[in-house]
């Protein structure tokens, strides 16, 4: 993503916001979209101070249209609400637009985007940031945060801490919701909540008190 200006700098961000949104319902930037139900844009006050960036959407928001309403946006609200935050008030996005799938019976079980495909899309998560100019960047998982800040990420090793980038004055990583719902045990399971329940803590308190 380039950090040179552009006309989106002067777009009104609602008309900017709704005719992305309306373009990428129409993207074939890469074949994803021939077995998705839609495109599945971020959502939001466009002028947020905190921006949420998962992987893709699942089932549920395939066929919902918005991001974050199945079991993982369950997780997550359950940390917003309890560290305060209005979803509403932030800006929910994912690197990848489009729904990828495979059937198991009747059933379709998320597959991991490939690396060509996140490279086609991330575009459209480029002009979501230009629009909202977050001060606080949140990555959901490891294929956002190996989308921004590169592919020997690691959250295991690197969560909960500040990194400097070029997309937003403080970004920060956590586990994605959907990987504790995956955990072995409830202790495990326990942990990684506590743990991504407080790296958003820290995020949104960084948030409420940026100048920026
Ligand atoms: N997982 C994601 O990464 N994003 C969603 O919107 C839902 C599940
Ligand atoms: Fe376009 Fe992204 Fe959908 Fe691929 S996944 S078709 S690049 S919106």
């Amino acid at each position: 993503m380039s950090e040179d200006k552009s006309a989106l700098d002067y777009f009104p961000p609602q008309l900017a916001h709704t005719s992305l949104s309306a373009a990428a319902q129409h993207c074939k930037g890469c074949d994803l979209y021939k077995d998705a139900t839609q495109a599945v844009f971020g959502e939001g006050s466009l002028s947020a101070k905190i921006m949420f960036v998962g992987e893709q959407p699942g089932d549920e928001e395939d066929l919902s249209g918005h991001p974050f309403v199945g079991p993982a946006g369950k997780i997550l609200r359950k940390a917003f609400d309890e560290t305060g935050l209005d979803p509403t008030a932030a800006y929910i996005t994912n690197v990848v637009k489009h729904f990828k799938w495979k059937p198991r019976g009747k059933r379709r079980i998320h597959e991991k985007p490939r690396l060509g495909e996140i490279a086609a899309c991330t575009p459209w998560l480029g002009a979501e940031i230009e629009i909202v100019k977050p001060s606080v960047l949140v990555c959901l998982g490891a294929t956002a945060a190996q989308t921004l800040f590169g592919r020997d990420f690691r959250i295991t090793r690197m969560r909960g801490q500040w990194l400097a980038s070029e997309f937003a004055p403080r970004s920060i990583a956590t586990y994605h919701p959907s990987a504790i719902l995956r955990a072995p045990n409830s202790d495990a399971r326990d942990k990684m909540y506590s743990e991504l329940s407080s790296d958003i803590a820290k995020a949104v308190a960084m948030a409420n008190n940026s100048a920026i």
